[in-house]
Protein backbone atom coordinates (compact mmCIF):
# COMPACT_ATOMS: atom_id res chain seq x y z
CA UNK A 1 0.00 0.00 0.00
CA UNK A 2 3.16 2.05 -0.13
CA UNK A 3 2.54 3.73 -3.50
CA UNK A 4 -0.63 5.71 -2.13
CA UNK A 5 -0.68 9.13 -0.84
CA UNK A 6 0.53 10.12 2.87
CA UNK A 7 0.16 10.79 5.33
CA UNK A 8 -3.62 10.59 5.36
CA UNK A 9 -6.10 11.36 7.91
CA UNK A 10 -9.21 10.35 8.65
CA UNK A 11 -11.30 11.62 11.75
CA UNK A 12 -15.37 10.64 13.26
CA UNK A 13 -17.23 11.43 16.16
CA UNK A 14 -18.80 8.70 19.21
CA UNK A 15 -22.40 8.57 20.13
CA UNK A 16 -24.56 8.85 22.62
CA UNK A 17 -27.46 6.16 22.71
CA UNK A 18 -30.99 7.93 23.46
CA UNK A 19 -33.20 5.00 23.21
CA UNK A 20 -32.79 0.80 21.97
CA UNK A 21 -29.59 -0.43 22.82
CA UNK A 22 -29.52 -4.04 23.10
CA UNK A 23 -32.90 -4.30 21.64
CA UNK A 24 -31.47 -2.92 18.63
CA UNK A 25 -29.30 -6.41 17.98
CA UNK A 26 -33.05 -8.25 17.72
CA UNK A 27 -34.31 -5.74 14.98
CA UNK A 28 -35.65 -2.87 17.11
CA UNK A 29 -35.97 0.35 16.70
CA UNK A 30 -32.90 2.73 18.79
CA UNK A 31 -31.93 6.29 18.25
CA UNK A 32 -28.48 7.61 18.64
CA UNK A 33 -26.50 10.80 18.99
CA UNK A 34 -23.42 11.86 16.99
CA UNK A 35 -21.25 13.65 20.16
CA UNK A 36 -18.26 16.07 19.02
CA UNK A 37 -15.57 13.81 21.02
CA UNK A 38 -13.84 12.48 18.07
CA UNK A 39 -11.03 9.64 17.27
CA UNK A 40 -8.39 10.30 14.55
CA UNK A 41 -6.62 8.04 12.85
CA UNK A 42 -3.18 9.44 10.76
CA UNK A 43 -1.73 6.92 8.28
CA UNK A 44 2.06 7.19 6.89
CA UNK A 45 4.07 4.97 5.10
CA UNK A 46 6.10 2.46 7.17
CA UNK A 47 9.19 -0.06 7.06
CA UNK A 48 7.61 -3.17 5.42
CA UNK A 49 6.18 -5.71 7.59
CA UNK A 50 3.45 -5.72 10.16
CA UNK A 51 1.57 -2.09 11.58
CA UNK A 52 3.24 0.24 13.20
CA UNK A 53 0.39 1.15 16.06
CA UNK A 54 1.05 4.00 17.90
CA UNK A 55 -2.25 4.53 20.54
CA UNK A 56 -2.84 5.00 24.44
CA UNK A 57 -4.27 1.59 24.19
CA UNK A 58 -2.58 -0.68 21.43
CA UNK A 59 -3.21 -4.38 22.14
CA UNK A 60 -4.18 -7.15 20.50
CA UNK A 61 -7.79 -6.37 19.70
CA UNK A 62 -6.72 -3.09 18.98
CA UNK A 63 -4.19 -4.52 16.64
CA UNK A 64 -6.69 -7.39 15.25
CA UNK A 65 -9.20 -4.58 14.31
CA UNK A 66 -6.67 -2.52 12.64
CA UNK A 67 -5.59 -5.28 10.60
CA UNK A 68 -9.10 -5.92 8.93
CA UNK A 69 -8.78 -2.60 7.10
CA UNK A 70 -5.03 -2.38 6.56
CA UNK A 71 -3.88 -6.40 6.16
CA UNK A 72 -1.37 -5.56 3.91
CA UNK A 73 1.03 -3.85 6.70
CA UNK A 74 4.03 -1.15 5.91
CA UNK A 75 1.99 1.32 7.26
CA UNK A 76 2.55 3.68 10.79
CA UNK A 77 -0.87 3.93 12.35
CA UNK A 78 -1.09 6.70 14.81
CA UNK A 79 -4.39 7.02 16.59
CA UNK A 80 -5.84 9.91 19.28
CA UNK A 81 -9.41 9.95 20.70
CA UNK A 82 -11.38 11.85 22.67
CA UNK A 83 -13.42 9.07 23.88
CA UNK A 84 -12.46 6.85 26.64
CA UNK A 85 -12.91 3.19 25.67
CA UNK A 86 -16.20 0.96 27.46
CA UNK A 87 -17.93 4.08 28.27
CA UNK A 88 -20.40 3.49 25.49
CA UNK A 89 -19.76 6.70 23.66
CA UNK A 90 -18.61 4.15 20.62
CA UNK A 91 -14.96 4.30 20.73
CA UNK A 92 -14.88 1.25 18.63
CA UNK A 93 -17.15 3.00 16.35
CA UNK A 94 -15.71 5.76 15.67
CA UNK A 95 -12.25 4.48 15.76
CA UNK A 96 -13.40 1.60 12.71
CA UNK A 97 -15.03 4.89 10.67
CA UNK A 98 -12.07 6.94 11.09
CA UNK A 99 -9.62 4.23 9.95
CA UNK A 100 -11.65 3.82 6.97
CA UNK A 101 -11.94 7.52 6.14
CA UNK A 102 -8.16 7.99 6.69
CA UNK A 103 -7.49 4.27 4.93
CA UNK A 104 -9.88 6.31 1.97
CA UNK A 105 -7.53 9.26 2.03
CA UNK A 106 -4.32 7.58 2.29
CA UNK A 107 -5.91 5.79 -1.26
CA UNK A 108 -7.01 8.77 -2.66
CA UNK A 109 -10.61 7.14 -3.24
CA UNK A 110 -13.96 8.66 -1.82
CA UNK A 111 -15.66 7.17 0.47
CA UNK A 112 -19.39 7.11 1.84
CA UNK A 113 -21.66 6.21 3.49
CA UNK A 114 -22.79 2.87 2.33
CA UNK A 115 -19.17 1.33 1.99
CA UNK A 116 -18.27 2.73 6.03
CA UNK A 117 -21.37 0.72 7.84
CA UNK A 118 -20.41 -2.01 4.99
CA UNK A 119 -16.71 -2.76 6.02
CA UNK A 120 -17.44 -1.09 9.26
CA UNK A 121 -19.28 -3.98 10.56
CA UNK A 122 -16.04 -6.25 10.23
CA UNK A 123 -13.88 -4.11 12.33
CA UNK A 124 -16.61 -3.82 15.20
CA UNK A 125 -17.25 -7.70 15.05
CA UNK A 126 -13.40 -7.81 16.46
CA UNK A 127 -14.66 -5.75 19.05
CA UNK A 128 -17.78 -6.76 19.96
CA UNK A 129 -18.94 -9.98 18.59
CA UNK A 130 -22.56 -9.40 16.89
CA UNK A 131 -22.91 -5.81 16.98
CA UNK A 132 -25.99 -4.16 15.75
CA UNK A 133 -24.31 -1.82 13.90
CA UNK A 134 -25.59 1.49 15.44
CA UNK A 135 -22.74 2.28 16.92
CA UNK A 136 -20.70 2.79 13.30
CA UNK A 137 -23.87 3.95 11.45
CA UNK A 138 -24.05 7.27 13.71
CA UNK A 139 -20.65 7.80 13.79
CA UNK A 140 -20.40 7.75 9.83
CA UNK A 141 -23.78 9.32 9.13
CA UNK A 142 -23.28 12.55 12.30
CA UNK A 143 -26.89 14.28 13.67
CA UNK A 144 -29.64 12.07 14.97
CA UNK A 145 -30.47 8.76 13.78
CA UNK A 146 -32.90 6.16 13.59
CA UNK A 147 -31.49 2.55 13.32
CA UNK A 148 -33.18 -0.79 12.92
CA UNK A 149 -30.98 -4.08 11.40
CA UNK A 150 -33.85 -6.73 10.48
CA UNK A 151 -32.60 -10.40 11.60
CA UNK A 152 -31.67 -11.12 8.53
CA UNK A 153 -29.22 -8.03 8.16
CA UNK A 154 -31.30 -5.45 5.72
CA UNK A 155 -30.52 -2.15 7.82
CA UNK A 156 -33.04 0.46 7.90
CA UNK A 157 -32.16 3.70 8.86
CA UNK A 158 -33.03 7.34 8.48
CA UNK A 159 -31.96 11.04 10.28
CA UNK A 160 -33.72 12.55 12.32
CA UNK A 161 -34.28 16.26 13.89
CA UNK A 162 -31.52 17.28 16.37
CA UNK A 163 -32.93 17.21 19.46
CA UNK A 164 -32.72 20.47 21.13
CA UNK A 165 -33.00 19.81 24.79
CA UNK A 166 -29.82 20.24 26.75
CA UNK A 167 -28.44 16.19 27.64
CA UNK A 168 -25.63 16.01 30.38
CA UNK A 169 -23.14 12.40 30.33
CA UNK A 170 -22.52 11.58 33.66
CA UNK A 171 -19.44 9.25 33.92
CA UNK A 172 -19.67 6.32 36.47
CA UNK A 173 -15.41 5.74 35.56
CA UNK A 174 -16.01 2.72 34.74
CA UNK A 175 -15.23 0.85 31.79
CA UNK A 176 -18.00 -1.96 30.28
CA UNK A 177 -17.58 -4.97 28.05
CA UNK A 178 -20.06 -4.12 25.41
CA UNK A 179 -19.41 -7.62 24.14
CA UNK A 180 -19.65 -9.44 27.33
CA UNK A 181 -23.10 -7.01 27.96
CA UNK A 182 -24.73 -8.45 24.52
CA UNK A 183 -23.44 -12.06 25.23
CA UNK A 184 -25.32 -11.75 28.95
CA UNK A 185 -28.21 -10.65 27.67
CA UNK A 186 -28.57 -13.05 24.69
CA UNK A 187 -27.89 -15.87 27.44
CA UNK A 188 -30.84 -14.10 29.91
CA UNK A 189 -33.35 -14.70 26.56
CA UNK A 190 -36.24 -15.78 26.03
CA UNK A 191 -36.94 -14.58 29.97
CA UNK A 192 -36.57 -11.06 29.05
CA UNK A 193 -37.93 -10.57 25.45
CA UNK A 194 -40.65 -9.26 26.76
CA UNK A 195 -38.61 -6.07 28.10
CA UNK A 196 -36.56 -6.17 25.00
CA UNK A 197 -40.11 -5.69 23.01
CA UNK A 198 -40.82 -3.22 25.44
CA UNK A 199 -37.61 -0.98 25.08
CA UNK A 200 -38.05 -1.31 21.40
CA UNK A 201 -41.45 0.25 21.45
CA UNK A 202 -40.46 2.78 23.44
CA UNK A 203 -37.88 3.80 20.79
CA UNK A 204 -40.46 3.96 18.70
CA UNK A 205 -42.14 6.81 20.85
CA UNK A 206 -39.04 8.24 21.05
CA UNK A 207 -38.46 8.40 17.43
CA UNK A 208 -41.87 9.64 16.99
CA UNK A 209 -41.97 12.24 19.58
CA UNK A 210 -38.14 13.70 17.88
CA UNK A 211 -40.45 13.70 14.59
CA UNK A 212 -42.60 16.26 16.70
CA UNK A 213 -39.73 18.22 18.37
CA UNK A 214 -41.79 17.69 21.21
CA UNK A 215 -40.75 19.24 24.72
CA UNK A 216 -38.53 17.99 27.16
CA UNK A 217 -41.09 17.29 29.98
CA UNK A 218 -42.88 14.66 27.35
CA UNK A 219 -39.73 13.10 26.19
CA UNK A 220 -38.01 12.74 29.67
CA UNK A 221 -40.06 10.11 31.04
CA UNK A 222 -39.21 8.10 28.17
CA UNK A 223 -35.36 7.92 29.66
CA UNK A 224 -36.63 6.83 33.06
CA UNK A 225 -38.78 3.92 31.54
CA UNK A 226 -35.94 3.19 29.36
CA UNK A 227 -33.58 2.57 32.22
CA UNK A 228 -36.31 0.67 34.06
CA UNK A 229 -36.39 -2.33 31.32
CA UNK A 230 -32.30 -1.97 31.08
CA UNK A 231 -32.30 -2.86 34.58
CA UNK A 232 -34.61 -5.39 34.27
CA UNK A 233 -32.76 -6.96 31.05
CA UNK A 234 -29.72 -6.77 33.50
CA UNK A 235 -27.31 -4.83 31.90
CA UNK A 236 -27.84 -1.75 35.14
CA UNK A 237 -25.96 -2.28 38.40
CA UNK A 238 -26.28 -0.36 41.61
CA UNK A 239 -23.50 2.28 41.00
CA UNK A 240 -25.34 3.12 37.72
CA UNK A 241 -28.83 2.92 39.37
CA UNK A 242 -26.97 5.56 42.03
CA UNK A 243 -26.11 7.53 39.42
CA UNK A 244 -29.57 7.73 37.67
CA UNK A 245 -31.62 8.25 40.97
CA UNK A 246 -28.43 11.90 41.64
CA UNK A 247 -29.33 13.22 38.17
CA UNK A 248 -33.16 12.80 39.30
CA UNK A 249 -32.86 14.28 42.62
CA UNK A 250 -30.69 17.21 41.05
CA UNK A 251 -33.00 18.53 38.57
CA UNK A 252 -32.72 16.25 35.58
CA UNK A 253 -36.42 15.81 34.67
CA UNK A 254 -35.67 11.98 33.10
CA UNK A 255 -32.41 10.02 32.81
CA UNK A 256 -31.02 6.59 31.76
CA UNK A 257 -27.64 4.60 31.12
CA UNK A 258 -26.69 4.83 27.98
CA UNK A 259 -24.70 2.15 25.80
CA UNK A 260 -24.15 -1.40 26.95
CA UNK A 261 -24.28 -0.88 30.28
CA UNK A 262 -21.88 -2.69 33.15
CA UNK A 263 -19.87 0.61 33.47
CA UNK A 264 -20.32 3.49 30.93
CA UNK A 265 -22.08 7.14 31.36
CA UNK A 266 -25.75 7.84 32.40
CA UNK A 267 -27.04 10.70 30.00
CA UNK A 268 -29.89 12.70 31.95
CA UNK A 269 -32.50 15.38 29.91
CA UNK A 270 -32.45 18.69 32.07
CA UNK A 271 -33.98 21.82 31.45
CA UNK A 272 -30.84 23.91 33.59
CA UNK A 273 -28.05 21.40 32.85
CA UNK A 274 -25.91 24.28 34.93
CA UNK A 275 -27.62 22.71 37.99
CA UNK A 276 -26.64 19.36 37.39
CA UNK A 277 -23.62 19.89 36.38
CA UNK A 278 -22.65 21.86 39.60
CA UNK A 279 -23.74 18.87 41.55
CA UNK A 280 -22.44 16.68 39.92
CA UNK A 281 -18.75 18.46 39.85
CA UNK A 282 -19.21 19.08 43.82
CA UNK A 283 -19.69 15.47 44.28
CA UNK A 284 -16.57 14.36 42.39
CA UNK A 285 -18.40 12.85 39.26
CA UNK A 286 -17.44 13.99 36.10
CA UNK A 287 -20.33 15.39 33.99
CA UNK A 288 -20.55 17.43 31.07
CA UNK A 289 -23.48 18.80 28.31
CA UNK A 290 -23.19 17.15 25.04
CA UNK A 291 -22.36 18.96 21.90
CA UNK A 292 -23.79 17.37 19.32
CA UNK A 293 -22.20 16.30 16.14
CA UNK A 294 -23.79 17.95 13.18
CA UNK A 295 -24.56 15.66 10.10
CA UNK A 296 -21.59 14.59 7.75
CA UNK A 297 -22.37 13.66 4.65
CA UNK A 298 -25.41 11.65 6.04
CA UNK A 299 -26.81 8.23 4.37
CA UNK A 300 -25.05 9.12 1.21
CA UNK A 301 -24.81 5.90 -0.69
CA UNK A 302 -28.02 4.22 1.05
CA UNK A 303 -31.20 3.67 0.28
CA UNK A 304 -32.99 3.66 3.78
O1 LIG B 1 -20.85 0.15 22.50
P1 LIG B 1 -21.98 0.59 23.38
O2 LIG B 1 -21.69 0.50 24.81
O3 LIG B 1 -22.54 1.91 22.96
O4 LIG B 1 -23.19 -0.45 23.14
C1 LIG B 1 -23.66 -0.70 21.86
C2 LIG B 1 -25.13 -0.85 21.85
C3 LIG B 1 -25.65 -2.27 22.01
O5 LIG B 1 -27.01 -2.23 21.61
C4 LIG B 1 -25.56 -2.74 23.47
C5 LIG B 1 -24.90 -3.28 21.14
C6 LIG B 1 -25.11 -3.07 19.65
O6 LIG B 1 -24.34 -3.67 18.89
O7 LIG B 1 -26.04 -2.36 19.23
Amino acid sequence: MSEGRGPAVGSAPGKLILAGEHAVVYGHDAVALAIDRRTTVRLQAGPPGPLQVESAIADARLRAALAVALPEGGLQVRIETELPVGRGLGSSGALAVALLRARAAWRGAPVGFAQLHAEGFAIERVFHGTPSGLDHAVSAAGGALRYRRSPGGAVELAPLPTPAWPIVVLDSGRAGDTGAMVAGVRARRPAIDGALDQIGALSATFIEALRRRAALAEVAPLLNENHRLLREIGVSDDNLDEIVAFALRHGAAGAKLAGAGGGGVVIALCAEPARLLAAAAAAGLPAWAAPIAAPADPLEGTSP
